[in-house]
């Protein structure tokens, strides 16, 4: 793998840089398997990886959109994560692994494991079986595996003790360990995404609904709380970036915008794309956010279906912090995020609009 060695890089006053140039690592002839391809990450990972040279292979699962993987026009294999015969199938001849897939909602804590731990351990067990000279496995965790943030600037350093304050959390750093676990034997590297924006995602879409009304809704101190965002497009550069880069093997990072924000200035932001004037921010009480996520979560169990909210959820909410630091992608990979939140909000409003989601 080729180190083409990074320069000319000049930082703007948002602490995006401008003038940026990436290390080009093409890497003809490697096929690289992407798991949760038809997810919101996967397919812009899936487009990225064709414009830049790769044979790309995706893994299927029975359950998977056939819509999506029809218009993907690459090659597919049809597997499920808990029958080994098909994973190795899925495996076999890969250079690179991109472990997408993963569950972010789910009703029960059993859905998260299945979701999020088993794939993780029956990938990499089935890899060192029938590919054990595999180039590297990615996977694609989240800040929530290490929990919120103790200090805003710079945030969550990746040597931090995880605390994660929630199931999901605690699925995705069980899956880390079981990663990590293959240091030595594979080359493994962790990637760990704060919350994801784009065209596609539907979680800040929420935001974004609400913020058309007029209206923020929050829970604990929302005038004190900042979080990381990441433009989906930035992300799967950085994710692409550590897979090829030789200094990454073993290490975990954070792909994430340079800085936190707070509910302010991201409503400010979103508002001004929107054409909102006023917008009212209301915290709700904690307890009452509590009374009501217990009423939903119980819903949820019955009905088996996740909603927006329950007590998991409100423990996330209430963080002061959900800010984790860009240095260590920006020191060893060379990463840096490289699209403004307004011109990253505009475009995905825009996108919203042409959808009718918004
Ligand atoms: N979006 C965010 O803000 C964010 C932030 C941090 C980390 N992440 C992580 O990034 C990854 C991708 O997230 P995303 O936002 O693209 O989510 P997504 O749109 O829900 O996509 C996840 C994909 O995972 C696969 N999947 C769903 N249920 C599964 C199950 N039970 N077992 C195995 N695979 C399953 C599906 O792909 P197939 O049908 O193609 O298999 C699904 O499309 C996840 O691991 C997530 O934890 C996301």
């Amino acid at each position: 793998m080729a180190d083409t060695g990074l320069t000319g890089f000049s930082r703007g006053g948002s602490g995006y840089f401008t003038a940026v140039q990436q290390p080009e690592y093409i890497i003809m002839g490697y096929t690289i398997l992407v798991t949760g391809a038809t997810g919101f990450i996967g397919t812009v990972t899936v487009d990225y990886l064709k414009k830049k040279g790769y044979d790309v292979r995706v893994l299927i699962r029975p359950e998977s959109n056939a819509d999506t993987v029809s218009s993907m026009q690459v090659d597919v294999v049809n597997a499920c994560y808990d029958d080994p015969v098909s994973l190795r199938k899925a495996v076999e001849g890969t250079d690179i692994i991109i472990h997408l897939a993963g569950v972010t909602k789910s009703a029960t804590e059993k859905g998260f494991y299945e979701g999020n731990v088993l794939p993780v351990s029956n990938l990499l067990g089935v890899t060192m079986e029938v590919n054990p000279s595999l180039k590297r496995f990615v996977l694609v965790s989240s800040l929530a595996a290490a929990g919120p943030a103790d200090n805003p600037d710079p945030g969550a350093s990746e040597d931090d003790v995880p605390k994660p304050v929630s199931i999901y959390g605690r699925s995705k750093r069980e899956a880390e360990k079981i990663c990590l676990s293959y240091k030595g034997r594979l080359p493994v590297t962790v990637i760990r995404p704060p919350a994801v924006y784009g065209p596609g995602d539907r979680d800040v879409l929420q935001f974004l609904v609400m913020l058309k009304r007029g209206l923020v809704l929050g829970t604990g101190d929302v005038r004190k709380q900042l979080l990381s965002l990441v433009h989906v497009d930035d992300l799967v550069r950085g994710i692409v970036m550590a897979g090829e880069s030789p200094d990454s093997i073993g290490e975990t990072y954070y792909i994430t915008s340079p800085r936190g924000y707070s509910w302010d200035e991201l409503s400010s932001v979103a508002a001004r794309e929107l054409g909102v004037k006023n917008i009212r921010m209301v915290a709700l009480p904690k307890l009452l956010l509590r009374f009501f996520s217990y009423v939903a979560g119980s819903i949820s169990l019955l009905t088996g279906r996740p909603g927006f909210l329950n007590p998991d959820k409100v423990n996330e909410m209430i963080q002061d912090y959900w800010v984790c630091s860009p240095l260590k992608a920006e020191r060893q990979l060379g990463f840096t995020a490289s699209i403004p939140l307004e011109e990253g909000m505009s475009s995905t409003i825009a996108w919203y609009k042409e959808q009718g989601w918004l």
